[in-house]
């Protein structure tokens, strides 16, 4: 069921709300089986059930009310016996917003190096005894149903490397293709949790939209762009965002997968995008570095021993926002600076300013493609990051 605004599908509705009248920037709102959630939006990653360093609470204090989990780490521990006897994933975190779960191949490949894939799945050694495991599409499917995620990805193909081997690429590509059919054969859920396709094919713009036309006759309710993140040249990336974007229909959510510097999500945005994640600014946090709009600020740097700002003026977190108490600082960088090489506490903090920072980043550019001044939004933004080269 299709109007001109709204695409209604069992377990998600998608509404555009707004359109960039420059750049294919666009603002929707995304219902899905948790809640409600306003696109474009950066989902924070919690691998294996947690964000590290926030309580589910904080999570939910940042705005967020959709995050990732992976389904491999998932399935090994606590295991699916545990998540079919707690009911999902869900109610085992205590986080009754939206989970989005990736499929777990792509994590195995790109960690363990070890991953040998073949028609039938994902090979690889467990990582905690050494055997021999198989992710299968079907498998995946499995565990994703038994996590209850809302958005469930399909288990892909992916090339971690962006050698040019055309052929392997292909196969690549069509094999992503013939898994996609094999998980939406086995998706037990299809009322209550989305299946999303991943368009694969590398840098190479005709596989792109050869694999987007394949992908788009499944009819999935939304729709990855994987196989970036990968190193590629930004022109690169570029390209192969906006040669899917320009195929993609205009009434679903569109996710690239594995984008999280600042700078991607704009332009991203910019090519009509609306959905990212990565572990970058809460791995980055845990290293001791803030996001800030002038760039990432290392925190363990001797300039801050003495500065009694907050991480960041005019950042609304909880870290940074103006406290009431009279006397008070509230969290300042000399603090943050202080404990950043040897506290968790400076980790707790910076991963919550630097979510908040992502979240935000995504509400201002949704606030502007809706007052129609994206453009200028977009300049401000690299103005801000760049300033001597405008
Ligand atoms: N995360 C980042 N890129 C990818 C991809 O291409 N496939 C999957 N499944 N996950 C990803
Ligand atoms: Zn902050």
């Amino acid at each position: 069921m299709a109007s001109n605004r709204t695409f209604t599908s069992p377990a998600l509705t998608f509404e555009l709300v707004a359109r960039c009248s420059v750049t294919r920037a666009r603002a929707s709102i995304l219902t899905l089986p948790h809640g409600t959630v306003n696109l474009p939006i950066f989902m924070p990653v919690a691998t294996q059930a947690s964000l590290k360093g926030l309580t589910p609470e904080q999570l939910e204090d940042t705005g967020c009310r959709l995050c990732l989990n992976n389904t491999y780490h998932l399935g090994l521990k606590p295991g699916q016996e545990v998540l079919d006897a707690v009911g999902g994933a869900h109610k085992f975190q205590g986080w009754n917003y939206n989970i989005l779960t990736d499929s777990g191949g792509f994590q195995m490949v790109s960690l363990l190096k070890l991953a040998n894939i073949t028609e039938e799945g994902v090979r690889f050694l467990s990582p905690h005894d050494g055997s021999p495991m198989l992710l299968t599409p079907e498998h995946s499917m499995s565990l994703q149903n038994s996590i209850g995620s809302d958005i469930m990805m399909q288990l892909d193909d992916v090339l971690v490397t962006t050698s040019p081997d055309t052929a392997r690429m292909r196969e690549a590509m069509e094999r992503s293709v013939r898994w996609l059919d094999r998980c939406i054969a086995a998706h037990k859920n299809p009322d209550t949790q989305n299946l999303f396709c991943i368009i694969q094919g590398g840098l190479d713009l005709d596989m792109r939209r050869e694999c987007c036309r394949e992908m788009l006759a499944r009819n999935t309710p939304g729709i990855a762009i994987g196989g970036l993140s990968g190193g590629e040249a930004k022109d690169d990336f570029c390209k192969v965002v906006a040669a899917c974007t320009e195929l993609l229909p205009d009434l679903k959510p569109r996710y690239v997968m594995g984008i999280g510097y600042p700078e991607d999500l704009v332009v991203s945005v910019a090519l009509g995008a609306d959905m990212f994640d990565c572990v970058w600014p809460t791995r980055t946090a845990r290293f001791g570095n803030a996001t800030t709009k002038h760039g990432v600020l290392n925190m363990k740097r001797e300039m801050y021993a003495a500065d009694f700002g907050p991480i960041e003026n005019g950042c609304g977190c909880p870290c940074c926002r103006p406290v009431e108490e009279e006397g008070s600082m509230g969290i300042t960088r000399a603090f943050v600076h202080h404990n950043a090489a040897k506290e968790t506490v400076a980790a707790h903090l910076l991963t919550l300013h630097n979510v908040w920072y992502q979240l935000d980043l995504m509400r201002q550019a949704r606030q502007a493609i809706i007052e129609d001044r994206f453009p200028a939004f977009v300049k401000s933004f690299f103005g801000n990051l760049y300033p001597d080269s405008s």
